[in-house]
């Protein structure tokens, strides 16, 4: 099982988007066994991959907030649900997520290694190969608690001044989180968004030759994207003929070649 966590401290630069086409396109194209889990408070993913919950107690909030919940054998069941793309499960987000960083801090308690345990428990019975993890645009509670139990981060880039600034600081924080989890690497950046204009080409240039990381894609900017998430249909089901839809099928097939199960 590969645990990737989709980040970038930077909001809007398609790590929604990224989780769920790539999520759809393992399960269905590769037949992968794929879990979602969505630790953003704004619970995109959640609404996209699970629109009709009705109310399922259990969220990442309860796990993070109240970790007791997750000690039984077996207890990542009650977290887990199918979602409504076939092959992917789905470990919601709620908007208690916004209280998690306030509770760690009165309580000095932080339970970072519990999403770690929990994995550790799907390890052990072997119900995944691939665990993408959609981190929120923020270093808080929750994306600590993604890069505490991930082997990678896939960094999703928007080819802007602003997006390259941030870079920096990105991969200063996954640097200090190997301390906690030395296994974690960062698998390369994912420029979203991409369309043909000379600046654009120049910043993606720049990143391949100086950030000294692999640089996937790009993913070409496309309106079906948008129409995709009115649709709450994966790009492979909604538009695979789309220029993002053939993008993210070629993105996934690079980053397999040099991601093992
Ligand atoms: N390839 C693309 N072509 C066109 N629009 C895109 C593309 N990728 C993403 N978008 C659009 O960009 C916006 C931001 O995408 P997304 O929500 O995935 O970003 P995010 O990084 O998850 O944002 P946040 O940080 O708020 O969670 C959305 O409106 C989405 O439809
Ligand atoms: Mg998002």
């Amino acid at each position: 099982m590969k645990t990737t966590a989709i980040l970038n401290l930077k909001g809007g630069v398609g790590k929604t988007v990224t989780a769920i086409n790539m999520a759809a396109i393992l399960a269905g194209d590769h037949n992968r066994r794929v879990l979602v889990i969505d630790a953003d408070s704004q619970c995109n993913t959640t609404e996209f991959l699970s629109p009709a919950r009705d109310g399922t107690p259990n969220t990442l909030a309860d796990l993070l907030l109240m970790p007791e919940l997750a000690g039984s054998p077996g207890g990542y069941e009650d977290y887990i649900s199918a979602s409504n793309v076939d092959g992917v499960d789905l470990l919601p987000a709620s908007d208690e997520l916004m209280d998690l960083d306030l509770s760690t801090l009165k309580s000095g308690v932080t339970s970072a290694g519990v999403l770690r345990s929990l994995l550790e428990a799907c390890v052990e019975d072997d119900v995944y190969d691939n665990v993408l993890i959609d981190c929120p645009p923020a270093f808080n509670a929750a994306s600590a608690a993604a890069l505490v139990a991930a082997d990678e981060v896939l960094i999703p880039v928007k080819l802007d001044a602003f997006s390259l600034q941030g870079m920096a600081n990105l991969l200063k924080q996954v640097a200090n989180m190997r301390e906690i989890n030395p296994r974690l690497r960062v698998a390369g950046l994912l420029p979203t968004m991409w369309y043909m204009d000379p600046l654009i080409i120049q910043a993606e240039g720049t990143l391949r030759e100086k950030s000294g990381l692999h640089v996937y894609g790009p993913i070409r900017r496309s309106d079906k994207v948008n129409a995709m998430t009115f649709a709450q249909e994966p790009l492979r089901i909604y538009s695979p003929r789309s220029a993002a839809g053939i993008d993210y099928r070629a993105f996934v097939l690079e980053w397999m070649g040099g991601a093992k199960k």
